[in-house]
């Protein structure tokens, strides 16, 4: 069907979906599995039915995207200038019309976020894109705290001995859990030390496990007790000062369901912050076990590879 006539039998409200990029198939397969019908897409954005939650594969959700037929430039700006705040413009296809409306709205930039736990970020914007001449698609409640979920740090390149550590800043960052400092941290799969940089900042202690050593920076921290150890083999009962567990192991997915019930069941541990890593593609029969286990979400973070992060805090 002719890309126009597509977009004029849009129904007037659906959602938006930001697909991050190289992992649309997995999105594609979790819309399946919830039963959303694709109104369209390209490689940069899928409208879709309306969804009851954000996608674990998506960037950012737009839900109850508008489509507003326009007949002018003028009335284009009047509708855009006319909303309560700030627009973050995306751009799916391009298209003249928005490029020239651009120059003449005050925009929320789109910037590098700078570490800060939790981040003090909280502007409230609207979304929107043009896929045609003719219709604007505007979204009042974007979900993502960082307009299009766009979560580049301003990184430390000296600190840390590798880029894993953006996983966790993003996780403290966005307040997906709170550390407190008398918190006692177990981090497993820790070499070279990225994650465990990053917590011996917010805890008190950090236990630090691994069969690899960490970096010697990081191994001479004062708060990080090294342990050279097989994580499937460490007993949670000689842990009872711990009050959060992460891990970044890399393992099956059953591996890491069987370590995290472990832990559960005989240990203090009541935050976990684990990623969950595919050889091939996403396993979503494993996700339901995990998300089974009460107060847990999982987020595809925007650091995370052909993996995903399963997050779990009591209060
Ligand atoms: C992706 S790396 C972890 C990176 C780390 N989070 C960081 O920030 O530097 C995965 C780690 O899992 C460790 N690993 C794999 N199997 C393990 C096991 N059975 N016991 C302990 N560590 C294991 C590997 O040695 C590797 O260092």
């Amino acid at each position: 069907m002719d890309f126009c006539l597509r977009l004029k039998k849009l129904p007037p409200n659906f959602d938006v979906v930001i697909p991050f990029i190289r992992f649309e198939k997995e999105l594609e397969k979790e819309l399946l599995l919830a039963n959303s019908i694709i109104h369209f897409k390209n490689f940069k954005i899928y409208l879709v039915s309306a969804l009851s939650k954000k996608p674990i594969w998506a960037q950012d959700w737009w839900p109850q995207t508008k489509k507003i037929p326009i007949e002018s430039k003028s009335a284009a700006l009047k509708i855009l200038k006319g909303q309560k705040n700030r627009g973050v413009y995306y751009q799916a296809v391009e298209v003249p019309l928005a490029a020239s409306l651009r120059k003449d709205l005050r925009e929320l930039k789109v910037k590098r976020i700078e570490y800060e736990v939790p981040s003090p970020f909280d502007f409230k914007y609207f979304t929107w894109t043009m896929l045609d001449n003719n219709h604007l698609l505007i979204c009042e409640s974007p979900v993502s705290q960082f307009p299009l979920g766009w979560h580049e740090f301003n990184e430390d390149k000296d600190s840390p001995p590798n880029r894993a550590y953006l996983k966790l800043w993003e996780v403290l960052a966005l307040n997906y859990i709170s550390l407190n400092k008398n918190d006692v941290a177990i981090d497993v799969g820790s070499s070279p030390g990225g994650w465990s940089w990053v917590l011996s900042e917010q805890v008190a202690q950090v236990h630090s496990i691994d069969k690899a050593p960490l970096d010697p920076k990081i191994a001479k921290r004062e708060n990080i007790i090294y342990s050279s150890e097989d994580a499937f083999l460490v007993d949670p009962t000689k842990f009872l000062d711990c009050t959060c567990l992460f891990s970044d192991i890399i393992c099956t997915p059953e591996r890491l369901l069987g370590l995290v019930q472990n832990w559960l069941t005989h240990s203090e541990v009541k935050t976990f912050v684990c990623t969950i890593k595919f050889k091939g593609s996403c396993d979503f029969n494993i996700l339901k076990e995990f998300e089974k286990i009460e107060n847990s979400m999982i987020y595809h973070l925007y650091h995370n590879k052909n993996e995903v992060t399963w997050i779990k805090q009591e209060s």
